[in-house]
């Protein structure tokens, strides 16, 4: 390390690197995928940009706000407040930081009522935080009983959590109910979007699945570019209600031009808020129907192609995630591997997971199935 390594040499170690990475047209497991070109460009020209310090970087900012304008625009509430997060983790931490706050909950006391099937990134929320989590049973459809989530609320409650678009079987929770049961109660209701944001307004028939700020009780909402908003990582969103459920969160931050902060990150890379802004300019509603559409079609193809072949799906796909039974679901994932194609595994109850993301094209699929025929043979 004493002595510098030329440029030359670097690259090459770099592009040795970047060539042992998966490449995408393999991965069935993520739920991020390649970027939108325009994206990619917005991110190169705006990488040195620190968000931390929005006032040395005012046109970023500019940015960042004209997001929060289109995502809250998406989301039924175009004067949402909000900014641009690393991802779904950070704006569902931050989510339940402003419901710790604004209840002023006493943290050794205070839980948060979920369903089972939420992301774990809340169990990180819950340890950093110092609040419970109660996890209400899902029903036959993996969708979160509500009648159990209203038996787990008691004086110490200070939100509830509702999924549109769960990780693992990609379901939708019944908000426009936990809406209701929030409102009745008087509860911070956060919607984790993450996936199911840029999916749900998307579909043929969106209002099957009522799940932002159209519902009354929703305060804020999670909902990721970095996923299906073809944008870089990492770029998350998360959008409140009112803006001053948002201040809950201010620091004070004196060395800064801003003065004050809401943020988790302190630094943070306004190359986030550029490629998000570009690509969602660029595709437009029209554009994220014809990427939906195209993998809901995919989703479709696997779909019947599995089940023609006599396996049993944990569910219909609601969004562009399939999950199937299959005999001892690990050592099927493992020798997938083998054969380097990479699906993930569910627990609860065991199946093969494939997200149709818009790399997992009809010729992948093809190509997939067939080696997984080839795998379910010997297994
Ligand atoms: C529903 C949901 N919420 C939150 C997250 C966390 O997102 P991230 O990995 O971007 O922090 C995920 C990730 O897959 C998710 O599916």
């Amino acid at each position: 390390m004493e002595r510098g390594v030329e440029e030359e040499r670097i690259l090459e170690e770099l592009e040795d690197a970047a060539r042992r990475n998966i490449p995408y047209g393999r991965v069935l497991s993520s739920m991020c995928t390649v970027p939108h070109p325009i994206a990619l460009k917005a991110c190169k020209r705006f990488i040195v940009s620190n968000l931390g310090d929005p006032k040395l970087f005012p046109g970023t900012a500019s940015l960042e706000r004209a997001c929060i304008g289109m995502l809250g625009e998406l989301l039924h509430l175009p004067s949402a407040s909000g900014y641009i997060t690393t991802g779904g983790t950070e704006s569902n931490i931050q989510a339940l930081r402003t419901a710790r706050q604004l209840k002023k909950a006493d943290p050794g006391r205070a839980n948060i009522v979920l369903p089972e099937s939420a992301h774990y990134s809340f169990d990180k929320a819950a340890q950093m935080l110092g609040v419970t989590l109660r996890r209400a049973p899902l029903d036959d459809e993996l969708k979160v009983n509500v009648d159990a989530m209203r038996e787990l609320i008691d004086r110490d409650t200070i939100a509830l959590v509702a999924v549109a678009g769960t990780t693992e079987f990609g379901q939708v929770d019944p908000i426009e109910e936990i809406s209701g049961l929030a409102q009745d109660e008087g509860l911070f209701l956060h919607v984790d979007a993450a996936f199911g944001g840029f999916v749900i307004p998307f579909l043929e028939d969106p209002s099957r699945y009522r799940f932002d700020f159209e519902l009354p009780g929703v305060m804020s909402v999670a909902i990721d570019p970095h996923k299906m908003g073809m944008s870089t990582i990492p770029s998350g969103g998360l959008l409140y209600r009112e803006e001053g459920h948002m201040r809950a969160l201010e620091i004070s931050a004196q060395y800064l031009t801003s003065q004050v902060q809401f943020s988790l990150a302190g630094t943070r890379s306004g190359a986030s808020a550029a490629a998000t802004y570009a690509v969602m300019r660029h595709l437009g509603r029209e554009g994220y129907r014809r990427i939906v559409s195209e993998c809901m079609a995919n989703t479709k193809l696997l779909y019947d192609r599995l089940k023609a072949m006599g396996l049993e799906p944990v569910i219909k796909p609601v969004l562009n995630i399939v999950t199937f039974k299959v005999p001892d679901a690990q050592r099927v994932r493992k020798r997938l591997c083998d054969m380097n194609w990479y699906v993930s595994t569910t627990s609860r109850p065991e199946a093969l997971r494939m997200v149709v993301m818009p790399h997992v094209t009809r010729e992948v699929i093809e190509a997939y199935v067939a080696d997984l025929k080839k795998v379910l043979d010997v297994v």
